[in-house]
């Protein structure tokens, strides 16, 4: 059986979503200490809804297909749910990683929430801290 999926090898080889949105309304970026791989997304938010999401990620080809495929799964989508999006449901939508890739996806589930949290931060709004990896606590991205 070949390591990686197909959903996985076209969006590494063909990514969605790749670049840069000059006047975006949140801006996340997350890095993996253990490896060094960077994953930052670009979110443009209109009335709570998703329009859209670009992503630059300066990691291995899981990372990249992750970042493709959770900014396909959040466009048009309201902030509550983004919020929602687990790796384990971006890799899956990838039909799949490795056991030791799991940890490229969580990339992608971190990078979505800093950039919701940048957004609630530089727009004022009041929000649920609580909702949000606290990476003094937390050793999950170095897994
Ligand atoms: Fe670093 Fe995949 S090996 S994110």
């Amino acid at each position: 059986m070949a390591l990686y999926s197909e959903k996985v090898m076209d969006h590494f080889r063909h990514p969605r979503n790749v670049g840069v949105i000059d006047d975006a309304d949140g801006i996340g970026e997350v890095g993996n200490a253990k490896c060094g791989d960077i994953m930052k997304i670009y979110l443009k938010i209109e009335n709570d809804i998703i329009t859209d999401a670009k992503f630059e990620t300066f990691g291995c080809g899981s990372a990249i297909a992750s970042s493709s495929m959770a900014t396909e799964l959040i466009k048009g989508k309201p902030l509550s749910e983004a919020l929602q999006l687990s790796n384990k449901a971006v890799a899956e939508a990838l039909d799949g990683l490795p056991a030791y890739k799991m940890h490229c996806s969580v990339l992608a589930e971190e990078a979505i929430k800093a950039a919701v949290q940048d957004y609630y931060e530089k727009h004022g709004v009041a929000y649920d801290k609580t909702q949000f990896p606290d990476c003094a606590s937390c050793a999950h991205c170095c897994e």
